[in-house]
């Protein structure tokens, strides 16, 4: 028991000195989240939130229900706060000049997470930190080539209008596609990133094309859980009559591998706290950060699953 009490203690030392020891330990630092979409958006926020506490960062946090309009005014506060940093995940890529601007006026540094915007100047962010959400795209097509020998009518659920991950996962599965004369998407819509969004859209797939769907590709694991429900609502089976391959490789989706109805995920890591406030750390330093770190993923499938879900930290 004794043992077990100096574990605890030098553990609780043992981050206390790391709070101290970083340099974003006393800062504060406004983080501005889209929502809480997905399983995956979860995680993210987790990772951040963990990364600020064992820093000793004082994190001011707003949950903009996926609305720009919530993040800029959250952005807009921070600033009149004086917060030294904000991170910012931007719902989506459009409409962020003028205030990043204003930050940058305020002389704020702004990291990006997770997603990137689409402005003139990029010397309106710090930084950018982010997976490659074309190659998810193209990964996913490549594998459903590989698995159909290169002939399928998809069904293409995607995300929210105008993110960066709905515009360039369509993109890089589009583009493997054009090789593959006979794969073809005979719908597409978005689902909005959800669980709910995506039965409901695969509900009308179904309605509208019935046994003529061979393949879902649906831009993350969420909406390809809805749409495995629809399917089987409807007596068809996800899995093995329909192939289905997402994106993000949450838990749920390994426990759908698991089960045998969704066939691949690509992985999207979210767990970005970590390097968010290392370059939150540099910046508030003086040093230059890189203006974009890529986040390296890979394809999980069945056979591997019920091994690959015992380290899964998300
Ligand atoms: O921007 C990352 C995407 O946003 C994830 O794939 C999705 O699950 C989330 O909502």
């Amino acid at each position: 028991m004794r043992c077990a009490w100096a574990i605890v203690a030098v553990a609780i030392a043992g981050a206390l000195w790391l709070a101290g020891c970083s340099g974003t330990s006393g800062t504060t630092v406004g983080f501005s989240q889209i929502g809480a979409e997905s399983a995956w958006r979860t995680a993210e926020t987790k990772s951040i939130r963990e990364e600020a506490s064992l820093r000793g960062v004082n994190l001011k946090f707003a949950d903009a229900q996926q609305k720009q309009e919530n993040q800029i005014k959250a952005i807009r506060s921070f600033i009149a706060q004086g917060v030294d940093a904000i991170i910012l995940a931007p719902v989506v890529e459009a409409g962020w000049e003028p205030v990043l601007r204003e930050a940058k006026e305020a002389k704020i540094p702004v990291v990006l997470v997770d997603r990137g915007v689409n402005v003139a100047d990029d010397g309106l962010y710090a930084t950018l930190i982010a997976s490659d959400f074309v190659e998810e795209g193209r990964m996913a097509a490549r594998w459903l080539a590989e698995k159909t020998k290169g002939k399928c009518s998809i069904v293409q659920l995607e995300g929210t209008p105008g993110a960066a991950p709905a515009i360039d996962r369509k993109k890089g599965f589009e583009e493997v596609l054009a090789k593959h004369p006979e794969m073809t998407i005979i719908k597409s819509q978005t689902g909005d990133f959800t669980r709910a969004k995506g039965k409901e859209v695969m509900e009308a797939f179904i309605k509208a094309e019935g046994k003529k769907i061979q393949a879902v590709y649906a831009h993350n694991d969420d909406m390809a859980l809805g749409a495995i429900q629809a399917l089987e609502a409807a007596g068809m089976n996800p899995g093995k009559d329909v192939l289905v391959v997402s994106i993000d490789a949450v838990r749920g989706a390994f426990d759908a591998m698991v089960k045998g109805t969704l066939n691949a995920t690509v992985e999207c890591n979210p767990l970005l706290g970590p390097d968010a406030f290392n370059a939150v750390e540099k910046l508030l330093k003086g040093l230059t950060v890189p203006k974009k770190t890529v986040v390296r993923d890979r394809l999980f499938e069945q056979a591997t699953a019920a091994e690959d879900i015992k380290t899964r930290r998300y």
